[in-house]
C-alpha cells in the first residue's frame, strides 16, 4: 500500500479561464482523478431540455431532478456522468443550445443542492478506482464543494482573451453572459475563495500555468517523499541492502534527475545479473515493486518474503499474464514504481540482448512514463557464471523519461507491443557512462 496521503486539487474559474485543460493535464501528472463539475451542469441541462422542462419552472427542475439517477463513469483518467446509467454524449453537452441554458439551471439552489453529495461523492469513486485523490474543476469547488480542499486555484484571465480562446474552438459561447449569471447568483456565486491562490493567465501558456500548479503540488509532496516512504519489512531490506551495494559495489547513480517525485512510472533497465534488482531499487527512497518468476514462489520463507516485499508474479513471459497485468495497472495507479527488464532474462555475456514485447505491452497498456536505466558492471560482480567478486563498482545511468508518445503507436497493429519495447530498449542503449568510471 502506497502511504502517499490522498490529495485534492480545486481549480475554480470563470468560462474558457482554461481549467478544463490544465485540470487535465495536473490529473495526468499526478495521477489524480480529474473531475470536470461544468460536464456534470451541462449533462443536468441537457437531460431536463430533452424532458422539456423550462429554466424559470422551479417546481419543475426540482421535482424533475429528484428522479434523475446519476452515477460516474470512469475512462482515463475522468469522471463522466451517467444520467440512468448513460453517459451523455459529449457533442449533446457542449451544444448551443445547453451552453445557452446551462447558467440559468445552474443558478437554481435545488439543482446545486442535487448535485452537490454527487459531486462530494466523486473522492469515493477516486479512491475505489486507485487513484492518488482527485482534481475537480469548476465555479465554487474551493468556496462550496471542498473549502477544505489540500489546494484550492483560481484562474482568471481577461475577457477578452477568453473570449478569444473559446472562438479558437470553434464554440459559439456566450461567456461574458455566463460570467455575469455566474457571478451574481446567489448561491454559490463564482467568487475568489479566501486563501485560494489565484493565477491569471492572461499572459501565460498552458504549460506556464501547469508549471505553476505543479510546482505548489510538487513542493508540498515531496516533502513527504523526501522521507522514506515504503512498508516495514520493505524499510529494513532496503537499508541493508543499501549498506551492502555501498560496502561492496559502490558506483555512482547518474541522472537521478531524471526520476519524477511523483506518480506511477516505470524504470526500464538492462538485466546481467541478479544484483540488477537490489542495486537500482536500493538508489530510490520510495518503495519499488519488482517481479518475479511464479516458479520462485515456493513453499515457506520464500513465499513469505516475496508477499512481503510486494514482488509481483508473472509467468515467463510476462507480457501475457493478465493477472499479472492487472496488478501492475493497480500498482501504478497507487503511484508506486516499477521495475521491468525489457529483455526478459539475464544477459549469458553482458551484452545488450534484443528486447521482448512483454515491458513494451505492459507500458502501453498502463500509459505511464518509462524512465530507461542502463546499469554497468554488474555482469562483472555477479553474472551468469555465478562468480561474486566483491569491490567491482556498479553504476547505474538514468536517461530522462520516455513518454508513451515516444514509445507507443497504436497504428502499426501487431507489432505494437514489441515495437514500444524496442524503443525503450534503443533509449537504454543510448545511455552511457561518464568518462573515467572504471567498470
Ligand atoms: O468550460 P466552461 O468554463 O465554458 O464552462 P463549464 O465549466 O462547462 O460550466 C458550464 C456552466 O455550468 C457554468 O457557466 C456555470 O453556470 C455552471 N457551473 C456551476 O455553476 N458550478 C460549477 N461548479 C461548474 C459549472
Amino acid at each position: 500500500m502506497s502511504s502517499s496521503p490522498f490529495i485534492i486539487v480545486a481549480i475554480d474559474g470563470g468560462a474558457a479561464s482554461g481549467k478544463s485543460s490544465t485540470s487535465r493535464a495536473i490529473s495526468e501528472r499526478f495521477n489524480l482523478l480529474h473531475v470536470d463539475t461544468g460536464s456534470f451542469y451541462r449533462a443536468v441541462t441537457a437531460e431536463l431540455l430533452a424532458r422539456g422542462v423550462a429554466t424559470g419552472d422551479q417546481t419543475a427542475v426540482k421535482s424533475a431532478v429528484a428522479l434523475l439517477t446519476l452515477s460516474t463513469r470512469v475512462i482515463g483518467r475522468s469522471a463522466f456522468m451517467e444520467i440512468g446509467g448513460q453517459v451523455v454524449p459529449e457533442a449533446r453537452i457542449r451544444s448551443a443550445e445547453v451552453t445557452a441554458a446551462v447558467s440559468h439551471f445552474a443558478a437554481i439552489p435545488e439543482l446545486r443542492a442535487a448535485l452537490l453529495a454527487y459531486q462530494r461523492g466523486q473522492v469515493d469513486v477516486a479512491r475505489k478506482n486507485n487513484f492518488r485523490g482527485l482534481v475537480m474543476e469548476g465555479r465554487d469547488i474551493g468556496s462550496v464543494i471542498f473549502p477544505d480542499a489540500d489546494f484550492r486555484f483560481f484562474l482568471h484571465a481577461d475577457p477578452e482573451e477568453r473570449a478569444r480562446r473559446r472562438a479558437q474552438q470553434g464554440q459559439p459561447d456566450q461567456i461574458a453572459e455566463r460570467d455575469r449569471l455566474d457571478s451574481q447568483r446567489k448561491t454559490a456565486p463564482l467568487v475568489l475563495p479566501s486563501g485560494a491562490t489565484g493565477i491569471d493567465s492572461t499572459y501565460l501558456t498552458l504549460e506556464q500555468v501547469v508549471e505553476k500548479i505543479s510546482a505548489t503540488l510538487a513542493a508540498r509532496m515531496n516533502r513527504h517523499h523526501d522521507q522514506l516512504d515504503m512498508e516495514p519489512l520493505y524499510g529494513v531490506c532496503h537499508y541493508i541492502l543499501r549498506q551492502f551495494y555501498e560496502t561492496f559495489f559502490r558506483g555512482e547513480a547518474i541522472g537521478l534527475e531524471n526520476i519524477p517525485s511523483d506518480g506511477g512510472f516505470m524504470i526500464a533497465s538492462n538485466h546481467a545479473s541478479h544484483l540488477d534488482p537490489p542495486v537500482v531499487g536500493s538508489l530510490f527512497s520510495r518503495q519499488v515493486c519488482f517481479f518475479a518468476r511464479k516458479t520462485l514462489w515456493k513453499p515457506g520463507f520464500a513465499t513469505w518474503w516475496l508477499n512481503s516485499v510486494g514482488t509481483i508474479p508473472v509467468d515467463r513471459d510476462g507480457g501475457t499474464d493478465v493477472t499479472a497485468i492487472k496488478r501492475v495497472l493497480g500498482a501504478l495507479k497507487k503511484e508506486k514504481v516499477i521495475i521491468l527488464f525489457p529483455e526478459g532474462t539475464r544477459s549469458p555475456d553482458g551484452k545488450l540482448q534484443a528486447a521482448k514485447p512483454g515491458v513494451g505491452l505492459l507500458a502501453c497498456r498502463t500509459g505511464v512514463p518509462v524512465v530507461p536505466a542502463r546499469i554497468f558492471g554488474s555482469f562483472k560482480a555477479f553474472g551468469k557464471d555465478g562468480k561474486l567478486r566483491l569491490g567491482t563498482p556498479i553504476t547505474v545511468v538514468f536517461g530522462q523519461p520516455l513518454q508513451p508518445s515516444e514509445y507507443d503507436d497504436p497504428s502499426v497493429g501487431k507489432e505494437r507491443y514489441l515495437l514500444a519495447s524496442q524503443r525503450i530498449m534503443a533509449a537504454i542503449s543510448k545511455l552511457e557512462l561518464p568518462a573515467p568510471v572504471i567498470v
